[in-house]
Formats: structure tokens, C-alpha cells, sequence
């Protein structure tokens, strides 16, 4: 008789950098009660909790295969007590009671829906709540509220921007944007990074790298895009930020939302006759445009290989880039740099494939990154 060998088994990694995960994830039902459980421990500033449930989720959403019996899951890591005990609610009920709960709080219900305003933070949210505020008509209304540039055409372009960004849209968009770069130097470069590098079919708004190959002229070239797009009458709302990029700091492990590149966050005017195929919101098609966020960084080029990696995320895909460059390799990665501690010396990449082969890993592609 054959005695067949043991199916081998591929250990999970802890680390979203050493797991390909593509967008088609086949344990959403988890996945989703996960990112409900991680909204309402941020709302409630515990962020060790926050992050474990999104650690746990970025696992799941890693597998190739549905998570059917909770023994599917003894051997893979980032899995605590806490996120079994809801796997097993939602594998044996359907749901989850400690998600439903969440769900219909009214505080979290409050929060979520004030957290969804541009240029609104947990902590400006909670500050509303707390005052008994529980509506946008409620904060508007309240003449003790100062609302900021950034809250305000929140408010103003709430519908459009609330509204998904289609892969038309951003193409669209990348051609309005390298018009306005072409204008300026024809020698300057545009690359859609975010999401939709990452394959996505959707977005909350699109992302962008503008390099030029003349070192120190990023702000400029940022000052001169906004102006371009500003006398095309595109520009509904800019925050720009000077870079503040210092070559000899060292990389920051910690993953901050911010870098120190030159940067701007924008609310731009995009016409339905520019999008192939029309805008994704009905509504605004009838109006024939509607408003988009748009995201512009421009790096050093010397440093195009850090920002790309670092605008592509996922989130979590780049926290455990971090994470594991420092535990496993005593190397210090951020969006602007890598530095081996043990070398004491910086080490360059002019690719995504050199970072990835300085940190002793497989090349993972962006479309695999939606940890
Ligand atoms: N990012 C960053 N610094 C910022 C803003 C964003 O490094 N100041 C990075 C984030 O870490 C993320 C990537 O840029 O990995 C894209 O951010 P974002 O647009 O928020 O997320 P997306 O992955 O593009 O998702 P979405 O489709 O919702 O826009
Ligand atoms: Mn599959
Ligand atoms: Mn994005
Ligand atoms: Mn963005």
C-alpha cells in the first residue's frame, strides 16, 4: 500500500510583509466583525486592542481558503482568546452579539458618522458627542462650534466625497494631474500609488508620487501643480505642507500617519466629460462634475523608492514592514529611509525590489499588499 505523505502546511507569518494578500479575501464575515471591534476600541483610545483586532483580521484576510471550524485556526498567529470567542460566535450563530451591540450604540453610531466629515478626528468627534451633539444639522446649528477650513468644505462637499472614487475616476484624475505637471517640466513624473496600486476598483480618494529629477525643487513643483490646477478653476480645497525632510534623521519605526515630504491634501473639481464611462455617483453626474479627494506627495527622487512603498500601504502591510525590519532585522524603516543599526549606515534603493532585498525579504508585488 501508499502511504501518502503528510499535506504540508505552510506556516502563516505574524508579519503582513511575509504574507501575499491579494483583494479577494474569503473570510470576510470575520474580517468585517474584526474592523467593527478595532473602530470602537480606537473610538475608545485603547490602541493595543485596536491594533490586535486589525493584526487578526490582516491574517484572515491573508488565507486562500474560508475559515469554516474554529481548528482551522490553532496555527495561525495574531489569533487571542478575544477574537476566537467572536470567530465562534460568528461561526455558530452567524453573527456576532459583542459586534451588534457595537453596531447599535448610539455613541458608536454618533462617532462613525462625525469621524466621516473630512478633516474630523476621534477626538474632535467625542468632544461633540460629549456636548450632545448626535447630528450633522445638530453641529451646524451650534453657533458655539468654530468649525476649520478643512471641517468646512467637509461639510460642504460631504456627498461627493463620502461617495467612492472609481478606477476611472482615478485615471481621470492622472491625466489631469500629469497635464498640470507636463505644463510645468516635461522632465517631472506622475504615479498613482494608494489603493488603487494596489489593485483596487474603489477608493476614498486617489493618491499620488510627483517627482522631479532636479533635488530640492519638490516644493516648488508642488506650488507650481496647485497653481496650475487652481487657474484650470479644479481646486476646491488645498492644504499644502512644505517638506520638512531631514537626510540625516534617523528612519522613525513608529507608524505615524505623517512623513516629512512635501505634501498637499486636496478637494478637486472633476467634470463627468473627463471620465470614461461618466462619474460613479448618479447624482453627480446630473450635475455633470463632482468633488474628489486627492492626495499629492512629492519626495526628494533619491527617495521615490521609500514614498512609493510607504503611499502604496496597506496600513498594515507597511506597520509590519516596520515592525519586522526592527525585531527581526535591527533596521529602522520609514517613508523616508532605511538604516541598518548594525551596519550604523544607511542603505540605499532606488526600487521597491531594494528595499524588499535589503530586508532579506520576497519580493512582494502591490497587488499582494492589501494586508
Ligand atoms: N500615507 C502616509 N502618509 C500620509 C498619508 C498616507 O504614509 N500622510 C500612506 C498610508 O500609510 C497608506 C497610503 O499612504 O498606506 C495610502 O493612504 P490612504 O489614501 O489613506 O489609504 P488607501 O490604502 O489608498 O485606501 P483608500 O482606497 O481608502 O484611499
Ligand atoms: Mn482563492
Ligand atoms: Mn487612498
Ligand atoms: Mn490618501
Amino acid at each position: 500500500a501508499t502511504v501518502s505523505p503528510p499535506t504540508p502546511v505552510a506556516t502563516v507569518s505574524q508579519y503582513a510583509c511575509q504574507r501575499r494578500t491579494t483583494l479577494e479575501n474569503h473570510n470576510k464575515i470575520f474580517t468585517e466583525a474584526f474592523e467593527v471591534l478595532a473602530e470602537s476600541y480606537e473610538f475608545n483610545m485603547n490602541e493595543g486592542q485596536c491594533l490586535a483586532f486589525r493584526r487578526a483580521a490582516s491574517v484572515l484576510k491573508s488565507l486562500p481558503w474560508a475559515v469554516l471550524s474554529l481548528g482551522a485556526t490553532q496555527d495561525l498567529p495574531c489569533l487571542g482568546q478575544h477574537t476566537k470567542k467572536v470567530m465562534e460566535e460568528v461561526l455558530y450563530y452567524g453573527r456576532s452579539f459583542e459586534v451588534d451591540n457595537i453596531l447599535s450604540d448610539e455613541r458608536f453610531q454618533t462617532l462613525k458618522l462625525f469621524t466621516s466629515v473630512f478633516g474630523v478626528g476621534p477626538k474632535t468627534a467625542e468632544k461633540w458627542y460629549c456636548r450632545g451633539l448626535r447630528s450633522f444639522s445638530d453641529i451646524l446649528a451650534d453657533r458655539s462650534i468654530h468649525l476649520n477650513r478643512m471641517q468646512q468644505s467637509g461639510f460642504l462637499h460631504y456627498g461627493d466625497i463620502s461617495r467612492a472614487v472609481s478606477k476611472a475616476e482615478a485615471l481621470s484624475l492622472r491625466n489631469i494631474i500629469d497635464g498640470a505637471v507636463h505644463a510645468i517640466t516635461p522632465a517631472a513624473a506622475v504615479a498613482l500609488t494608494g489603493g488603487f496600486r494596489r489593485g483596487k476598483e474603489f477608493g476614498h480618494d486617489v493618491d499620488f508620487i510627483v517627482t522631479t529629477p532636479e533635488l530640492g525643487k519638490e516644493d516648488r513643483l508642488l506650488l507650481n501643480i496647485i497653481d496650475g490646477l487652481k487657474r484650470q478653476g479644479l481646486l476646491l480645497y488645498c492644504d499644502y505642507q512644505a517638506s520638512t525632510f531631514d537626510m540625516a534623521k534617523l528612519p522613525n519605526h513608529r507608524f505615524k500617519a505623517m512623513d516629512n515630504f512635501s505634501k498637499c491634501f486636496l478637494i478637486l473639481r472633476l467634470e463627468s466629460s473627463q471620465v470614461e464611462g461618466g462619474l460613479h455617483s448618479v447624482e453627480g453626474d446630473s450635475r455633470g462634475w463632482r468633488a474628489v479627494r486627492v492626495d499629492l506627495v512629492s519626495p526628494p527622487l533619491d527617495r521615490y523608492a521609500f514614498a512609493l512603498m510607504g503611499w502604496t500601504g496597506s496600513r498594515q502591510f507597511q506597520r509590519d514592514l516596520r515592525r519586522f525590519a526592527r525585531a527581526e532585522r535591527r533596521m529602522l524603516l520609514d517613508n523616508h529611509a532605511l538604516y541598518d543599526k548594525n551596519k550604523k549606515e544607511f542603505l540605499a534603493a532606488s526600487t521597491e525590489k531594494d528595499i524588499f532585498a535589503h530586508l532579506g525579504l520576497e519580493y512582494i508585488e502591490p497587488w499582494q499588499r492589501n494586508a
